[in-house]
């Protein structure tokens, strides 16, 4: 078959790596791609952002099967633009990606489907002076989340009332994130280590959770600094083995999937749980309607079942394969570029890419990357590269991620030193 990836991180270059690994993938065609998925496949330019522009190129090219990676098409309606057109996507639909497209409309449906979760309460333009008085009732640590998507930086975690207030009047007044921030979720903050778990829904019966990771929120070592999409990852995750997978499934996963399906609202591609593990028992913090970015680089090494396979019986809305993992670790580490999430600064020249992917159980997956017409790679972007390694525990990947990362340099070049370093 023919697979198109839509997409352009480090999540769709990891995507494009298995499909083209898959005996039944003939070609991957990535839109629009980047360098690291070039060496994969043709890429083509589109703004993934337009269901229409996509549903076309979709046609030109006789996709057999779209994978969707990021977020923002996804609640656009690119997949009902391409089933439109009777082809496959692997995704949620628009009416299911608002899941993570309205904050308050998934807390809605968690409490509706009895899913644990931090209390909370949402908050529009006109109600700025409700919302700095429900912080009021809040004991210790405020956490204020834009209503709309806001690429994982929407979110302020903080034990200061200050803080907490100064964020509610800048989301509200647009200052900050424009529309997104107009509508706001404030909650109680919970403590606890997290797991992301991915779980592949076919829109029916089938739902199979995948291998649990866990992400690195902040941008400093020690969990310091603001929030980011994601600074690295590992997986497997020693708090969450298969019993604790099993609960998570029972208690949030499959009672979110009837309550969606109550609201005749079909659930098919990837359902992410963004998970707390707190001293009162695991609660959801968040759903995303597609594979996390970076987990995905750590879940999808360690697959040994065909994630091509998967992708098309999900599309079809019947998942049959057995899903498979190897017992191996797989650690990613984000290198990212100077200013970033602030202001990240492009342009800089990338050395050291080869010799790190000389490295045994190496991957590099890009990100933030293009290549310049005299064959530089410079930055581009926030989040640069993915160094991923696998390896027999997470210790020895972890291990081999950061030598391969050592390899690598451009100016202001930035990472974690303490990915997976407490698994
Ligand atoms: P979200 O985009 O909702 O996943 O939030 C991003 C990150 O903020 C999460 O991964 C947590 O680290 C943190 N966070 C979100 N909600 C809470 C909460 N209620 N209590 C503590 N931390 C939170
Ligand atoms: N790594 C967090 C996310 O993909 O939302």
């Amino acid at each position: 078959m023919r697979i198109l990836v839509l997409g352009s991180g480090g999540r769709e270059h990891a995507l494009a790596w298995a499909f083209a690994r898959s005996p039944d993938v003939d070609e991957v065609v990535c839109a629009p791609g980047n360098p690291g998925m070039a060496t994969l496949g043709r890429c083509v330019p589109v703004d993934v952002t337009d269901p229409h522009a996509v549903a076309q190129l979709v046609d030109d090219l006789d996709a057999d099967l779209t994978v969707v990676g990021a977020e923002v098409p996804l609640v656009a309606g690119v997949v009902d633009a391409i089933e439109a057109r009777g082809r496959l996507a692997f995704g949620p639909r628009a009416a299911a990606a608002h899941l993570e497209g309205s904050k308050a409309w998934m807390k809605e449906v968690l409490a509706a489907a009895g899913v644990p979760t931090a209390g909370h309460a949402a908050f529009g333009a006109g109600d700025e002076e409700q919302a700095l008085a429900y912080l009021e009732t809040l004991s210790g640590l405020y956490v204020v989340k834009t209503d709309g998507l806001a690429a994982g930086k929407g979110v302020v975690v903080t034990d200061s009332l200050a803080d907490a207030r100064a964020a509610v009047r800048e989301y509200l007044s647009g200052a900050a994130f424009g529309d997104a921030g107009r509508r706001l979720v404030i909650e109680e903050g919970l403590t606890g280590p997290e797991v992301s778990l991915l779980v592949l829904c076919d829109g029916g019966e089938g739902a199979v959770p995948l291998a649990p990771a866990q992400d690195f929120k902040r941008i400093g070592d020690g969990d310091t600094g603001p929030n980011t999409g994601g600074m690295g990852a590992y997986s497997p995750v020693p708090v969450a083995p298969e019993a604790m997978v099993q609960e998570l499934m029972r208690t949030a996963v499959t009672p979110t999937l009837a309550e969606l399906g109550r609201r005749g609202v079909e659930y098919r591609g990837i359902l992410y749980a963004g998970l707390m593990l707190t001293p009162d028992g695991p609660k959801v913090i968040e759903y995303n309607v597609r594979f996390g970015d970076p987990e995905c680089e750590v879940v999808v090494p360690r697959l040994t079942s065909d994630l091509a396979v998967h992708c098309l019986e999900a599309a079809r809305g019947r998942l049959e394969s057995p899903v498979r993992f190897s017992d191996a670790a797989c650690v990613t580490v984000v290198l990212a570029s100077e200013g970033y999430p602030a202001s990240p600064r492009s342009g800089d020249v990338i050395t050291g890419v080869e010799a790190a992917e000389a490295h045994d159980g190496v991957l590099v997956f890009h990100a933030g990357t293009k290549r310049d017409d005299d064959g530089a790679l410079r930055t581009a972007g926030g989040r640069v590269l993915n160094v991923t390694a696998v390896g027999s525990t997470v210790a020895d990947a972890r291990d081999r991620a950061y030598a391969a990362c050592a390899e690598i340099s451009w100016p202001g070049m930035q990472y974690r030193r303490d990915i997976a370093a407490s698994a």
